[in-house]
């Protein structure tokens, strides 16, 4: 009788903890610069390249790789108002024929032809996302800040280090996750 009060209890404290966090909103937050930056060197950013950032914000991660390599992107965002400003700042930084942003839910999209996708959301999205991912075109390159995904060994995993930020923008450590798509895993 004690185990199976305990069972029960063990039960629904693990789906208390799941079930809100499966789903959750994902709130607008951005990369730090030094994490940007390290994302599409991570990913081996070059001009032939599309880049689909999902929940792609402010579009600071496109605008950058469009001005640093010359790579095309498109990032999806469900928010409309982030949809404009995103689209405001490229043309700013003279990127508009470079990059374009769409308000979509990221999970709905067309990315078979991404080269490189681009991922700071929460885990629930990343998992959900896996099918798409893994069938994107062999060599292509999918980095995640922070999240990474179940049942999908990354090639690479990389701690960014606020030590290295002399700008302060960084104000704690994170970690990115690299996955070659079609290649074996190497965890260093
Ligand atoms: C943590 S921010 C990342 C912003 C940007 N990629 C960066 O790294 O700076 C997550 C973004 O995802 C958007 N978002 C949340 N759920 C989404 C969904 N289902 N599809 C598309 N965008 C979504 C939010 O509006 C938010 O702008």
């Amino acid at each position: 009788m004690k185990h199976l009060v305990n069972r029960v209890f063990v039960t629904a404290m693990v789906l208390g903890l799941c079930i809100p966090a499966w789903g959750q909103d994902i709130p607008f937050v951005p990369s730090p610069m030094i994490v940007v930056d390290r994302m599409l060197e991570l990913a081996e950013v070059k001009t032939d390249d599309i880049i689909y950032d999902l929940g792609s914000g402010d579009g600071r991660i496109l605008i950058q790789a469009a001005k640093k390599y010359g790579a095309r992107g498109v990032g999806i965002d469900m928010n409309p108002k982030l949809v404009a400003d995103a689209t405001r700042k490229a043309a700013e930084e003279n990127v508009s024929h470079l990059v374009q942003f769409r308000a979509a839910d990221g999970l709905t999209v067309d990315i078979s032809d991404a080269t490189v996708v681009t991922l700071y959301m929460f885990k629930w999205f990343n998992n959900q996302m896996r099918p798409k991912l893994q069938q994107l075109q062999p060599g292509s390159r999918v980095v995640a800040h922070d999240f990474d995904i179940d049942e999908w060994v990354p090639n690479k995993v990389e701690n960014v280090d606020p030590k290295s930020d002399s700008s302060g923008e960084l104000t704690h450590a994170r970690t990115l996750y690299l996955w070659k798509v079609g290649t074996p895993a190497q965890i260093p």
